[in-house]
């Protein structure tokens, strides 16, 4: 479904993405996991078309999208829950969740799918509330809700638990395992929190300086070539 190939890319002199590749099928989750500025949210920028990249190629679907915009990319399917969340503090609950239904033509009037509801009840009970009254978990459900009103085939994580509390963390934990499970989905999920993505991915790639540094399926991920990347 998604099969990235050498991709590069730089900040000015600084070269950010070093030919990394990864390859994502439908019904797997694939963590990327690396410490703090090694260029996890650069990638998925670059994959969600918002940096331009260097060199490299990008496929969804046997489709190179390598230079097609962003609101190319989310209406062919691919939604982006980006780090920090990025709710719309000032709007309410429902228009932010209609945001993510606006990606598709036609849509944005129709009523809320009840089935995000069942995976984040809270919403439900907020959904008049300001965005930016919300507390950090209940932001990072409405942007997880808010993607997957886009009706993604692929969808990208960019640590979802970050600045999370525990109990909350478990609630996206559950739905992320059943997005996977339901197998209709390919799932990128970046992380540096090693037992959640351990809890959740089929496989791993792990990145250091903008480089692809380790790799491998499930059984491999807890390994000290893994664990030696991430530790401080
Ligand atoms: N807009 C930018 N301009 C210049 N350099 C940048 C910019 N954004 C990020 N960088 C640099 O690029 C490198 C990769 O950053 P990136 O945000 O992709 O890392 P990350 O793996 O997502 O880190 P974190 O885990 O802290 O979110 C870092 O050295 C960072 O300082
Ligand atoms: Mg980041």
């Amino acid at each position: 479904m998604l099969s990235v190939k050498q991709l590069n890319q730089y900040y000015g002199a600084a070269h950010t993405l070093r030919g990394v590749s990864l390859s994502l099928e439908k019904g797997q989750c694939l963590a990327l996991l690396g410490r703090n500025g090694v260029g996890k949210t650069t990638l998925l920028k670059c994959l969600m078309g918002v940096l331009p990249v260097a060199g490299g190629e990008v496929y969804f679907d046997d489709v190179d999208i390598t230079r097609m915009k962003p609101h190319e990319r989310a209406r062919a399917g691919i939604a982006y829950v980006p780090q920090g969340r990025e709710i719309f503090a000032r709007l309410t609950v429902e228009e932010n969740l209609r945001m993510g239904m606006a990606v598709k033509p036609g849509r944005h009037a129709s009523a809320i799918r009840q089935d995000v509801f069942a995976l984040f009840p809270v919403l439900k009970d907020m959904l008049h509330r300001r965005g930016g009254d919300l507390s950090g978990g209940q932001q990072q459900q409405l942007a997880i809700a808010r993607a997957l009103l886009a009706d993604p085939k692929l969808i990208f994580f960019d640590e979802p638990t970050e600045g999370i509390q525990p109990s909350i963390i478990k609630d996206i934990e559950r739905v992320i395992r059943l997005l996977r499970e339901r197998g209709d989905m390919a799932i990128l999920l970046c992380e540096q929190y090693f037992d959640f993505a351990h809890a959740l991915a089929d496989k791993f790639i792990v990145l250091s300086r903008g480089e692809v540094v380790a790799a491998g399926a499930h059984a491999q991920m807890a390994g000290d070539d893994v664990k030696r990347h991430l530790a401080v």
